[in-house]
């Protein structure tokens, strides 16, 4: 894991049930963040919560989800009345819903919006103020290089992730007078529960096709996370970090 102090920080992180963002989370709590860690199913929260802080982080658990904004409301409420502020906020949460184009469900491209994109605009702009206030702040969001990349079957999650990139650039431009950074991570082809579903075949032509020849891991992002985290990446803004092991040219 690289070696990060974030003793005085909160972070926040969304989708940390599970996969990449319980990895970050497992990460940001490890280099001395406190971290209210968001997802959707309760129990699976708080085993998360459990396991971080058995090994002796700060975590805390919030059952929201990131469709919906009274949910988000109520959620914000709570972290900064427990934490104070939130300093790192990292829009993990995503979903797919894979189909070819003319077959994908107008539910299906809203569903992906809903949370993916629309989820990253509600859950920032509800912490944007404290770290205003604070000057000082890091957002980092998950896009992917589905974004980057036309992939086959992913119309509505290249298009979500695409929304995501856009809006990390635009708004590390309006927030960068108050030293808040904006980046995004593209991560490939990762070993998740969101990648168990596709077929074996269908695995092995995406590590064919990744020159270093693996998945990677959720600790790979997790990694770039806590880079882009660190006091080392002060000067970085707006920028998108593919981390994909060669896969995309
Ligand atoms: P995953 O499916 O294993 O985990 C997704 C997390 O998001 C879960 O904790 C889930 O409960 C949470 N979530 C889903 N809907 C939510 C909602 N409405 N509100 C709150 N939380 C919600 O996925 P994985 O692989 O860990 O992906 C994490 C992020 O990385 C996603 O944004 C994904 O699009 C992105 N990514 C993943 C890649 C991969 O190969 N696994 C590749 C590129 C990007």
């Amino acid at each position: 894991m690289l070696q990060v102090t974030l003793n005085d920080k909160v972070a926040l992180v969304t989708g940390a049930t599970r996969g990449i963002g319980l990895s970050i989370a497992r990460c940001l709590a490890k280099s001395g963040a406190k971290v209210a860690c968001i997802g959707t199913n309760a129990q699976r929260l708080e085993e998360s919560v459990a396991q971080i802080n058995a090994q002796g982080g700060c975590a805390k658990a919030y059952v929201c989800n990131v469709a919906d904004e009274e949910q988000i409301d109520a959620m914000s409420k709570s972290v900064l009345a427990d934490f104070g502020r939130v300093d790192i906020l990292v829009n993990n949460a995503g979903i797919t819903r894979d189909m070819l184009m003319r077959r994908i469900p107008t539910k299906d491209w809203d569903d992906v919006f809903a949370i993916n994109t629309r989820g990253t605009f509600l859950v920032t702009r509800a912490f944007v103020e404290t770290m205003r206030k604070n000057k000082w702040g890091r957002i980092i969001n998950l896009a992917s290089v589905s974004a980057l990349f036309g992939n086959p079957g992913q119309a509505n999650y290249s298009a979500s992730k695409a929304a995501i990139i856009a809006f990390t650039r635009t708004i590390a431009k309006e927030l960068g007078n108050r030293n808040i950074t904006a980046n995004a991570i593209a991560p490939g082809f990762i070993e998740t529960d969101m990648t168990a579903v596709l077929k074996d075949v269908q695995k092995q032509v995406m590590i064919d096709r990744t020159p270093l020849g693996r998945m990677g891991q959720p600790e790979d992002i997790a990694n770039a996370v806590l880079f882009f985290a660190s006091d080392d990446a002060s000067f970085i803004t707006g920028q998108t970090l593919v981390v994909d092991g060669g896969l995309i040219d």
